[in-house]
């Protein structure tokens, strides 16, 4: 999609955002939230778009209106639209940016396997605009990175395999200032990374932990490691998910495809920041080389772990993966993310992630940007009981809980993580509930794979 600021638009439709009580001469449009009325006048059409009371008006408000406006246009099979930017200047191009990120999100559609191809909005003409052209570069760079995020989720499992992350990482590394290294099946085995190499084992298509490092910034800036749960398939392995719960087990790689998106997105826009991307990636299949429940596995830090279900097996990938990046790298600090627990959907729902953290300062970032960027989190503790439920008693932890069944699953599974990040600097973000929604796209929110977590850590690493 092309953006292109002009006073002159081509186009015959225009898109409008009104505030409530504006005085507006159409019949039954009050410019409530989510009133969406088009008009036509001697051939050229108005969308008008309802934004609710000026005075309460937000940027999150435009954002979503503006997602909503450009899904109707969709409908309209328009190939280009004008969008006048709202009137609500507050001293900055807040709500200017928020609008242009809603016109970008709002336009994804997942329809590579629709015979039917819809009309797509080439061209979207900003009227009233102030940005700056690199601003615009940097809305278009992160939106794009969130649809390659969105592409992979959505895309098959038997595709999206881990040897399909590890090219799609070596990819992104091929043309930047950036290295890439995968450790493959026998190196895990080797290196002793056993709780990935355990979770991978019943599948025809192996594990492997691609570790991405890129250096933006100057040497001293200390460096974020980024890890992202990528179970390619989670089948539940010998703890078989029932019919219901593992339709949609190809998002469970969600993690790893945000923490590729961050990656490209600092690649592309040059961001002064030193990262690292750290993807485990396994098939969590179930068969005669499946691990077991009941067995204990000695992880890569040297604890060891009874399995109490194979189907807890992210903590166990991101146990292995964050321990082996701390050894490798010694990063400043480790935000991992993961569609860790059905636990955190019962808790926040799908319109807020979990948040956990050793860190007050940390969690407090990582919630500030989740307000700018509207990609909330809200944050749980990780007390020492939680910790002390998952004591092992033939080996060192155990993978669940004491706890009743189901109770706390969100909690203990942190503290599960917690038990391997030491001293450093650490956040979870337990994004099961917000990375995937079934129902049908919400504003910029888009139906199936959200992307969640691109632009809420972009805005973190402040770029
Ligand atoms: N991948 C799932 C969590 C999940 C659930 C992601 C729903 C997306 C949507 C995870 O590996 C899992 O199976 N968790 C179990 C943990 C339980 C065995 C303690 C869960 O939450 O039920
Ligand atoms: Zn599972
Ligand atoms: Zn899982």
């Amino acid at each position: 999609m092309k953006i292109r600021y002009t006073e002159k638009p081509k186009s015959t439709l225009t898109v409008r955002f009104i505030p409530e009580n504006d005085t507006i001469d159409l019949p039954d449009f009050t410019g409530a939230i989510d009133q969406i009325n088009t008009h036509y006048k001697n051939g050229k059409g108005t969308l008008f778009c309802g934004i609710g009371p000026r005075k309460s008006c937000t940027p999150a408000i435009i954002r979503t209106a503006a997602a909503k406006a450009v899904q109707a246009v969709q409908k309209l099979k328009r190939k280009a639209v004008a969008v006048t930017v709202p009137e609500l200047t507050n001293g900055s191009t807040t709500f200017e940016t928020a609008m242009i990120e809603g016109i970008l999100l709002g336009a994804y559609r997942y329809c590579a396997y629709k015979s039917e191809k819809p009309v797509e909005i080439a061209t979207v003409e900003i009227l009233g605009g102030t940005l700056p052209p690199a601003d615009v570069r940097r809305l278009q760079c992160i939106s794009e990175s969130v649809n390659y995020a969105r592409n992979l989720v959505n895309e098959n499992a038997s595709v999206i395999t881990p040897a399909y992350l590890a090219k799609e990482a070596r990819k992104l590394a091929a043309t930047s200032q950036c290295t890439v290294t995968v450790l493959d099946a026998t190196e895990l085995r080797r290196k002793k990374l056993n709780l990935i190499t355990a979770v991978g084992s019943g599948s025809a298509t192996p594990p492997v932990l691609i570790m991405l490092e890129y250096r933006g910034g100057p040497r001293k800036v200390p460096v974020t490691a980024l890890v992202g749960k990528g179970v390619t398939f989670d089948s539940g392995g010998q703890n078989l998910k029932p019919t219901g719960s593992i339709e949609t087990m190809r998002e469970d790689m969600v993690g790893a495809a945000a923490v590729l998106a961050v990656l490209s997105a600092a690649i592309r826009l040059k961001a002064p920041v030193n990262l690292v991307g750290v993807i485990p990636a396994v098939h969590n299949a179930i068969g005669s080389r499946a691990f077991f429940p009941g067995d204990i596995y000695t992880s890569y830090a040297g604890k060891t772990v009874e399995i109490w279900s194979t189907d807890a097996e992210g903590r166990l990938i991101l146990a292995d993966a964050i321990a082996y990046c701390r050894n490798t790298f010694k990063p400043a600090r480790v935000i991992d993310l993961a569609t860790l627990t059905g636990g955190i959907i019962t808790a926040l729902g799908e319109q807020i992630a979990g948040l956990f953290a050793n860190s007050d300062e940390l969690a407090a970032a990582l919630f500030n940007a989740g307000e700018e960027t509207g990609e909330r989190l809200w944050r749980l503790p990780v007390y020492k009981e939680y910790s002390d439920s998952l004591k092992g008693d033939r080996g060192d932890l155990r993978n669940l809980s004491k706890f009743r069944k189901g109770c706390a699953s969100s909690i203990t599974a942190a503290a599960f993580i917690q038990e391997f990040v030491g001293d450093t600097e650490w956040a979870h973000l337990d994004i099961a509930g917000t990375a995937y929604n079934e129902a049908g796209a919400r504003g910029e929110i888009a139906q199936f794979a959200s992307g969640f977590g691109v632009r809420l850590l972009a805005s973190y690493l402040g770029f």
